[in-house]
């Protein structure tokens, strides 16, 4: 099983998700620790109960954000992680971190990409008049919301949505997308090759429980 790492901002609902999915006995990852750049994100606390080590890394503690990044680097040795993944963590990585990891660290966001990269994606989903919004999981690359994509999920825009309403049925297919994808690359099925995924031993139907 595949040593996994988690970085997180705030609820940690993805990284839930994450946790949920790796107790099965057949998934190729295991979640090895949790980290925080912020000392109040209540996902820290459901990571704790889960027993998975937590550490708080925050920003204003280091001078630089390069110092920032090479301590987050450092405690990922220190878990033996293999894998990265961001699961709401709000904050834009360095190049040389990135590059460090690339390939191995993986992100979730809130739209299909490559539309609407960046914040309030739901707010310009909807200000966009799509129909179809939702989310995508891709290799985390020096392009913010731009690296390649290894797996999507859409969901129907409704005439009434809020942002709210969007969000919450966005997320929903989120905690599905996220243990699917982090899946395939664990396995290996997934691989990144330049400005695109590479997929291996997929059969072309997704999978069953999906
Ligand atoms: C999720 O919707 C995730 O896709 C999004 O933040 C939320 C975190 O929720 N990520 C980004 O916007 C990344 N820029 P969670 O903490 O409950 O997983």
């Amino acid at each position: 099983r595949k040593r996994v790492a988690v970085l997180i901002s705030g609820r940690g609902s993805n990284m839930t998700a994450l946790i949920e999915s790796a107790k099965e006995p057949d998934y190729p990852a295991e979640i090895v620790g949790v980290i925080s750049d912020k000392v109040d994100a209540p996902g820290l606390h459901i990571a704790e109960a889960a027993g998975i080590a937590t550490k708080v890394l925050e920003r204003r503690d280091y001078q630089t954000k390069e110092a920032h990044d090479l301590a987050i680097d450092a405690t990922l040795h220190a878990l033996g992680a293999e894998l990265v993944c961001l699961a709401g963590y709000m904050r834009l990585l360095t190049t040389s971190f990135v590059r460090e990891w690339q390939g191995r660290m993986i992100n979730i966001h809130p739209a299909l990409l490559p539309l609407f990269r960046g914040l309030d994606t739901h707010r310009k989903a909807l200000e966009a008049g799509v129909r179809l919004h939702g989310c995508s999981v891709h290799f985390v690359t020096a392009e913010m919301d731009g690296g390649p994509i290894i797996a999507q999920a859409a969901v129907p825009v409704l005439p009434d949505d809020s942002p709210e309403s969007l969000s919450a049925r966005v997320l929903k297919a989120e905690h599905r997308l996220y243990p699917m994808a982090l899946r395939l690359v664990a396995e290996g099925k997934a691989r990144i090759e330049g400005d695109k995924v590479r997929f291996e031993g997929m059969t072309a139907s997704p999978p069953e429980d999906w």
